[in-house]
């Protein structure tokens, strides 16, 4: 299965501060925002990545990622010239490369929680397409999900409605049918194509499944200086107090068996003499007592 990382877009909400820096290369507290939705990834155990990126920004990106190879996977940058919406990604992406199925992720969601792997994991196992649910208190920012009292999806609502109810997290999981749907999409009113217009197909047909995110998950979206400050503050909260790493790629590649200790070790040499290098080590010195 492929993993879709959403890395383009104008990131207009944080002007000026994405002028000339990519939102999703922006910190999240120590590391780049973008490091989170590929390590969640990686720790669901998807290995081949598409990532998506406006052409100015493409090469700061392969700067930062290189091919993959350092952390055991494989990366392929892709340019989205204008915002054309989430499913737009589906047009760029070589279509051999989405026969088995693919999840997509935006490069601006944060998870994080008790078991996030495994959820990730359980949704890309369910057939055709998924989505989890999260309740908020205003699903007015969100695509969000209406149940009825047996707890199937009835509608689909692209930031609409107001109100407590169940929002859609950024990240969809697709079957290899994909395309047939995201081929006849037409843009919104704000002239994209709309995620929820894609997920509308699937529920037509019963093939729309979702999973719901309890109390012991922090979804955040980083797309506004309020939520990007709150996300790196939960973040240094949680890893100072715990003196554990939240997000990191290096640390899911050396657990999950993708590089040896050895190789971990090198990687350390890229991150200077930076807190996270720092954290780094502490992984490694645990991870070989
Ligand atoms: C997008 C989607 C929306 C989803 C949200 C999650 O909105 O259109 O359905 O709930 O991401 O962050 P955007 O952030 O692009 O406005």
């Amino acid at each position: 299965m492929r993993g879709i990382v959403l890395a383009g877009g104008l990131g207009s909400r944080l002007w000026p501060i994405t002028k000339v820096t990519s939102k999703q290369l922006l910190p999240v507290y120590d590391k780049p925002m973008i490091y989170y939705p590929i390590s969640l990834l990686m720790a669901a155990g998807i290995r081949e990545f598409s990532i998506i990126t406006t052409r100015k920004d493409s090469e700061d990106f392969k700067f930062l990622l290189g091919d993959g190879s350092k952390w055991g996977v494989s990366f392929e940058f892709l340019c989205q010239d204008a915002p054309k919406g989430l499913p737009d990604a589906f047009n760029l992406v070589d279509k051999s490369k989405l026969n088995d199925g693919s999840v997509l992720i935006l490069g601006d969601n944060l998870f994080y929680g008790s078991q996030i792997a495994q959820k990730v994991m359980q949704l890309l196992n369910r057939p055709d397409s998924a989505i989890f649910g999260y309740l908020v208190n205003d699903v007015s920012f969100f695509g969000s999900f209406e149940l009825d009292s047996d707890g199937a999806i009835t509608k689909l609502i692209e930031k609409v409605s107001s109100g407590r109810g169940f929002a859609i997290p950024g990240i969809y999981k697709f079957d290899s049918t994909v395309m047939s749907y995201v081929k006849d999409l037409i843009p919104s009113k704000r002239g994209e194509l709309e995620i929820t217009d894609l997920l509308k197909c699937y529920l037509l047909e019963n093939r729309l499944s979702y999973q719901i995110l309890d109390r012991g998950t922090a979804w955040l979206d980083t797309g506004t200086v309020e939520n990007l400050n709150q996300a790196a503050e939960l973040i240094r909260v949680i890893q100072t107090r715990q003196g554990m790493l939240i997000g990191s790629p290096d640390e899911v590649a050396l657990r999950s068996g993708l590089i040896s200790p050895a190789d971990f070790e090198k990687l350390l040499d890229g991150y200077g003499e930076s807190e996270y290098a720092k954290s780094l080590l502490n992984v490694l010195s645990g991870y070989e007592n």
